[in-house]
């Protein structure tokens, strides 16, 4: 009887612990502007500068993309397109379902299970592009972004998000080199957040989305120096100007759209 009373509150300790820090983190992570980490806009060479060549390239040039299978639909051949025609040079590998689960099964076999257990197909659709970055580097695009300029800049960089407005990071553009432990992190700690918060939407955005890779980013942060910081590309060097990296297309984009909407609501 007491040995039962024991573990209940230590259950419930460990449980509270778990959401104190979460929503600490949550909290945090709304006043986090990435100023430290931000990628400015005098440190992008132009388009066609010089500067480019002069710098290092330590991210693997390799483009990753994902999608069901190998039929991309119609409205998104064309910023897929964008992207291979801008990179001849580069590597493209297209995930699909088969080959996603092939590749967990082989080099991430602990995985494997809650890989196949996620409820949602967005859910692995995100950890795939994390398990890719970690193990071979490169730079995940969505299948919605185009390619506006190519991206060897960004590869001077060990590893790189994307802010989002209001606040945290997006999972819909990122790059890196082989084994940078933010990735190594990410990866970690993917079982830990696999769990069920009721809303379809809020289940995924905190278990494999966004905000999932928000939380573990600002977790991240606060224990990072150097070569290990995680940079940070700014809203205006996205996609707003001609000399911005990415376009625009029309698609999956609810992503950015829920974490805007969980934000207002917590803002407000
Ligand atoms: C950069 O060079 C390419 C090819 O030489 C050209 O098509 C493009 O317009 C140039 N871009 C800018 C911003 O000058
Ligand atoms: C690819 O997936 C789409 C969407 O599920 C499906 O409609 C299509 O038939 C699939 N194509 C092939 C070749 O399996």
């Amino acid at each position: 009887m007491r040995r039962g009373v024991v573990l209940f509150i230590l259950v419930n300790v460990l449980i509270l612990s778990f959401l104190v820090r979460s929503v600490f983190t949550l909290l945090t992570l709304l006043v986090e502007d990435a100023s430290a980490d931000a990628i400015h806009r005098s440190d992008i060479p132009s388009p066609n500068s010089s500067l480019i060549e002069s710098r290092p390239q330590i991210i693997p040039k390799i483009i990753h993309q994902t999608y069901i299978n190998e039929s991309i639909p119609e409205h998104w051949i064309e910023p897929q397109q964008s992207c291979i025609n801008l990179h001849p040079d580069y590597e493209y590998k297209l995930w699909t379902n088969e080959k996603s689960r092939e590749f967990i099964a082989k080099e991430y076999p602990w995985f494997l299970e809650t890989f196949d257990g996620y409820r949602y197909p967005i859910q692995r659709a995100d950890a795939i592009r994390y398990f890719v970055l970690a193990y071979y580097g490169g730079t995940y695009i969505d299948l919605d972004d185009g390619c506006q300029r190519r991206l060897d800049p960004l590869l001077s960089y060990p590893a790189w998000v994307r802010r989002t407005k209001p606040t945290g990071i997006s999972n819909d553009a990122m790059g890196a080199v082989p084994q940078h432990p933010f990735f190594l992190r990410v990866v970690e700690s993917l079982q830990a957040y696999d769990k069920h918060w009721f809303l379809p939407y809020i289940t995924v955005m905190y278990s494999t989305g966004p905000l999932f890779l928000s939380v573990v980013w600002k977790e991240y942060m606060a224990e990072s120096f150097g070569m290990d910081r995680v940079r940070v590309l700014m809203p205006d060097e996205y996609n707003r100007f001609s000399w911005s990296f990415f376009t625009h297309h029309v698609g999956n984009s609810w992503h950015g759209a829920d974490a805007q909407l969980i934000f207002w609501v917590c803002q407000s």
